[in-house]
């Protein structure tokens, strides 16, 4: 209807998506045969013999705090769903392939900018090159720059749930890339890895000129220490972004260090209704709007999220949070301003 057009018009920036998890299904199927590869979940050795089967297994059955499952044995995490895509990626075509697939997809939302994260750890650990893999990251973003006008710059992640070695490693590895990627975050399970455990190596990235940020998941019982860490330790004086955080809008303390510190947070609603219940998470995201704090509606993980694209993320952060036009275009300005976009591309996304 004329609300949705209003917010599928806006210029947009996406700020929280991980390319791996833009995989589709569909393309997942497509390279897994062109690899000449079974597709299956390791852990209950389940084989996935259709596209439907596959599509199925998208749906992620977690247990949340005080929720039981039923069938628990058939169930999976969504770490494990993620993960078991990154499988068929393995030529630079496939990398390739993937962004390209992605930014396809922004375009057709008006995403004019982006900043991609993406988990190298995930793809050396099979034994994944980082010119196969930056390889066909770097043809997708010049192409998606003269095809689509899409403009992106990256942001590499350290898987939090390996060792610190492993992410000092991947630091170095990403320093001939530099020019394409401009900032160093921190995702994967939060489970006892807080953010103080890599603070040596963002300190030595924001030395370097990198930019940070970093993932406190909603549903993590450290969460409010954890975004105590990312606002005014990390890389010396605190990150500039924080990825989701919503539980900061319980405490008018984090919520001051947040606003002093200048930082930036990035929300992507439809993945907290696995976590929370809408009466917490709406309220949340308001709270910060109203506060002022700069706040970017992100993806994160579409297809492992009803399929739900930046778009569906903005629409229904609209509703429930009851949002105006106006306020929609604030949080698209702000987006922008938090940004780590050139001045000149700010300019012409403003
Ligand atoms: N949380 C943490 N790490 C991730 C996620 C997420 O939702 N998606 C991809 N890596
Ligand atoms: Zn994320």
């Amino acid at each position: 209807d004329a609300d949705d057009k209003f917010v599928l018009e806006l210029p947009k920036v996406e700020l929280h998506v991980h390319i791996e998890g833009t995989l589709t299904p569909e393309l997942r199927w497509e390279l897994a045969k062109r690899n000449g590869q079974t597709l299956k979940l390791e852990r209950t050795e389940t084989v996935y013999t259709s596209l439907e089967q596959l599509r199925a297994s998208y749906t992620i059955m977690e247990p949340r705090p005080g929720h039981s499952i039923d069938n628990a044995e058939e169930s999976f995490t969504f770490f494990e769903a993620y993960y078991g895509g990154f499988e068929v990626l393995v030529t630079e075509q496939d990398f390739f392939d993937l962004a390209m697939n992605y930014f396809r997809r922004a375009a057709s939302m008006n995403v004019r900018y982006c900043e991609p994260f993406f988990d190298p750890q995930g793809h050396t650990r099979r034994g994944v090159s980082w010119a196969t893999m930056m390889g066909g990251f770097r043809r997708a973003q010049q192409e998606a720059e003269k095809s689509l006008g899409i403009k992106s710059n990256w942001i590499m992640c350290f898987l939090r749930d390996l060792p610190v070695e492993s992410a000092m490693e991947h630091y170095q590895a990403v320093l001939p890339y530099r020019d394409m990627v401009v900032g160093i975050g921190l995702d994967s399970d939060e489970t006892n890895r807080p953010p103080s455990l890599f603070a040596d190596i963002f300190a030595l990235a924001r030395q370097a000129g990198f930019r940070l940020t970093c993932h406190c998941d909603v549903g993590q019982p450290t969460t409010h220490e954890n975004i105590r860490q990312v606002a005014s330790v990390l890389g010396g004086s605190g990150a500039e972004r924080l990825d989701h955080g919503l539980n900061a809008a319980q405490s008018q303390e984090l919520i001051q260090l947040i606003k002093k510190n200048g930082v930036g947070m990035t929300i992507t609603p439809w993945g907290y209704l696995r976590h929370q219940p809408v009466n917490e998470i709406f309220p949340r995201i308001r709270t910060l709007f109203d506060a002022g704090i700069p706040t970017a509606i992100g993806s994160d993980d579409p297809p492992y999220m009803e399929d739900c694209w930046i778009i569906h993320h903005l629409l229904l952060a609209k509703k429930m949070c009851v949002f105006t036009d106006h306020d929609m275009a604030t949080l698209a300005r702000r987006s922008v301003d938090m940004s780590w976009a050139s001045e000149s591309t700010r300019a012409e996304i403003r």
